[in-house]
């Protein structure tokens, strides 16, 4: 795996991630009402450890992760748990306490608490101490990227090669728009990019419009939930009003940035991508995940087929 240093061979140089995981993931209440969204569980698997996974395969292991009030389970998951390491040492169980430690060692995670949930932008303000000046990735705390189609690395390709913020983009169906942050584009040129065939190009941002009724989108591009983002965001987020839901956002702090002549360029994303922290999109993760899982997938796959067939004929489904 290629990894993104802004000095080769200097792990200290990697871009540091931010993660913002501090929202109150009203979408799926009452599940949320005490268990952070970020670590709804994909098979046997918190979403949020997918993302460390996902910078750490890229090459970035450490991480700032944005928390907020009722968020501590984040901490205890990527911390050590001595009681069940001992328990899990005396059964034998190697697999487990394997399972147990990786969360514990997969990366260097660092936490800072977001007071109250203001918005994306200002989660991400909450950043500017640890980052410094610094570029630097952020990646949604609920917005699940397959590993099969590494999106980090064509985006810190580009960035590499274009210089300031680069987002991920995404065509959604047009009566989708309102959902997202929507950019209007033009023509970059022809810039080549690492894993193509999770990537349809490269376009430079003109404008951003967050959450657009269908007729005013200009385009049915929208922002998935990554970002590499030069230092310069942090003044523009200073600058930021809150916007829409009276929350400070970041599409807004970028649109500003776009339209003072600041390099902002999309990647397209054409890849497996889940927004967990919707409740359609995470069933569909977890059945998709479970049935491509070596050790629990054939069963499971034989048992859906069957409910299925019952489910569609309406039949009573016992087990
Ligand atoms: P979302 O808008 O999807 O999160 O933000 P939310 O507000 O928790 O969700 P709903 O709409 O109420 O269900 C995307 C990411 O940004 C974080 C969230 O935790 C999520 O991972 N976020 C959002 C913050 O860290 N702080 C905020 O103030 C808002």
């Amino acid at each position: 795996m290629k990894t993104y240093r802004k000095n080769a061979n200097d792990r200290s140089n990697a871009y540091k991630v931010v993660i913002p995981a501090a929202g109150l993931g009203t979408r799926f209440l009452p599940a949320t009402k005490a268990i952070p969204k970020e670590l709804l569980p994909i098979v046997d698997t918190p979403a949020l450890q997918y993302i460390v996974e996902e910078a750490v395969d890229a090459g970035l292991g450490e991480v700032l992760v944005i928390v907020g009030r009722g968020k501590e389970a984040i901490i205890d998951h990527f911390d050590r748990s001595p009681e069940l390491e001992a328990v899990l040492e005396a059964k034998g169980d190697a697999g487990r306490l394997e399972a147990v430690l990786r969360s514990a060692e997969l990366a260097d995670v660092h936490y800072i608490r977001q007071g109250a949930p203001r918005g994306l932008g200002h989660a991400v303000a909450c950043a500017r101490p640890y980052v410094g000046g610094e570029t630097f990735a952020v990646m949604l705390g609920d917005d699940l990227i397959d590993a099969r189609d590494p999106l980090l690395d064509p985006m810190l390709e580009v960035q590499q090669k274009l210089g300031g913020c680069v987002v991920a983009l995404m065509e959604v169906p047009q009566d989708q728009v309102s959902m997202y942050g929507c950019a209007a584009i033009e023509p970059a040129g022809d810039i080549a990019v690492a894993n193509p065939e999770a990537t349809s190009g490269v376009v430079r941002i003109t404008d951003l419009v967050e959450k657009p009724a269908a007729q005013d989108a200009p385009s049915n591009l929208a922002i998935i939930g990554r970002y590499v983002l030069s230092p310069e965001i942090f003044d523009a987020l200073d600058r930021t009003p809150p916007g829409r839901g009276d929350e400070v956002q970041l599409t807004d702090a970028m649109k500003l940035l776009a339209a003072e002549g600041h390099p902002v360029h999309g990647v397209v994303f054409t890849g497996r991508r889940y927004d967990t922290g919707d409740r359609g999109d995470y069933l569909r993760a977890v059945v998709r995940l479970a049935a491509e899982r070596p050790d629990l997938g054939p069963s499971f796959v034989e048992w859906l087929e069957e409910f299925l067939a019952d489910f569609k004929q309406g039949a009573v489904i016992k087990s």
